[in-house]
């Protein structure tokens, strides 16, 4: 450290600034320079020691030296002051560089969901419907027994009521199940809407099946129900063939098949042409060989069904027909395993893309 000069030897003063000033042109950063203010202005620093040194001079000398260490003084702390802003912006400078955001730098990829595909495809059926202007209905997934039962019909001892079918709702007696179907709907539907009606209605059932590669204990139906003067099987038919090129192509082929269901007489399965060999091969295993695949049962609205809903039979007549979502997604894009369906993978539902 140089010693405090006196306040008169003004080679020494020039020196004595010289040097500060190199010193603080050498500083390379704020806390050098700090260091260097404190070396020379501090308490202790070289240029406040000479300045205290004006007082031991002779009274006549005093303002000489005053003037004499104010202008190194001066000088000092001018330059200090711009050396401080000048590194102030070059740290200022260097810290935006640090923290500098490539805003063109490709993100990581955040995958999206997908929508469930039996959704989807409910979604689409009830497009097909309201299309023809149709309204869609829906019902309660825990259902009254009258509505899924007795109002379509069943007697007290149909076998569908017995324990290997239904999940019966606690307490016993309590008259409510999962509804084994979406058909308590069309009774809902006559009671609150009234004739002429023309309804679909998608949704959840509920069977006590073990989950495999065809079954699942809750899977989901689509229910149709049009009730109105001078309708016949004919619409039924018309309906459900425009439903089937809707789901599977122009070339979809349907057949009716005579089967039983309480709440509709006549009854009817519905099967489609096997879209795998489409009849031509008797070891068919989509088909078993016998060139069709079931898809859903259907029929005329039983009269019992409309008098239990409050509509005069001898004036109106209905259709209904209901069929399974799930093989409904099968047949239509080729899913070999229902399980798949219920697992949640996001890499299956992938499949049927992203649409909201
Ligand atoms: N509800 C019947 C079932 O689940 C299908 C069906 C609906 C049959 C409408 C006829 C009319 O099997």
């Amino acid at each position: 450290m140089l010693e405090p000069v006196s306040p008169l030897d003004q080679t020494a003063l020039d020196a004595l600034g010289t040097a500060a000033l190199a010193a603080i042109a050498e500083a390379s950063d704020l806390d050098s320079l700090a260091q260097v203010r404190r070396d020379w202005t501090g308490d202790q620093g070289v240029i406040t020691l000479v300045n205290r040194r004006i007082k031991e001079l002779p009274a006549a000398d005093r303002a000489q030296g005053g003037k004499n260490v104010g202008a190194v003084k001066q000088q000092v702390f001018a330059a200090l002051g711009e050396r401080q802003a000048a590194l102030e912006a070059k740290a200022a400078k260097l810290r935006l560089a640090a923290e500098s955001v490539d805003v063109t730098l490709p993100t990581d990829r955040q995958p999206i969901g997908a929508r469930q595909p039996l959704e989807l495809l409910q979604e689409r059926i009830a497009d097909v419907f309201t299309a023809m202007g149709w309204t869609i209905a829906e019902g309660p997934e825990l259902e009254a027994e009258w509505y899924n039962f007795d109002a379509l019909n069943f007697g007290p001892d149909h076998p569908a009521r017995q324990m290997q079918d239904t999940f019966f709702v606690d307490p016993p007696g309590s008259n409510l199940v999962l509804r084994t179907h979406t058909s308590p709907v069309q009774a809902r539907v006559l009671l609150t809407q009234g004739v002429p009606c023309y309804v679909a209605v998608p949704g959840k059932t509920f069977r006590t099946d073990e989950l495999d590669a065809t079954h699942t204990p809750v899977f989901h139906q689509v229910e149709g129900l049009a009730v109105d003067r001078s309708l016949t099987m004919a619409h039924l038919r018309g309906t459900l063939d425009h439903l089937a090129r809707a789901m599977f192509g122009e070339g979809a082929v349907t057949r009716l098949r005579p089967s039983f269901f309480p709440f509709t007489e006549p009854s009817a399965e519905m099967d489609l042409l096997c879209f795998v060999c489409r009849g031509q091969d008797s070891t068919c295993r989509t088909c078993g060989g016998s060139g069709w695949i079931e898809w859903g049962g259907c029929g005329m609205v039983d009269p019992n069904v409309l008098v239990a809903t409050g509509v005069d039979p001898t004036e109106y007549q209905g259709f209904a027909f209901g069929m399974g979502i799930e093989r409904t997604l099968m047949f239509r894009n080729g899913v070999a395993d229902m399980r798949e369906m219920v697992e949640g993978d996001v890499r299956f539902s992938l499949n049927y893309g992203v649409t909201v």
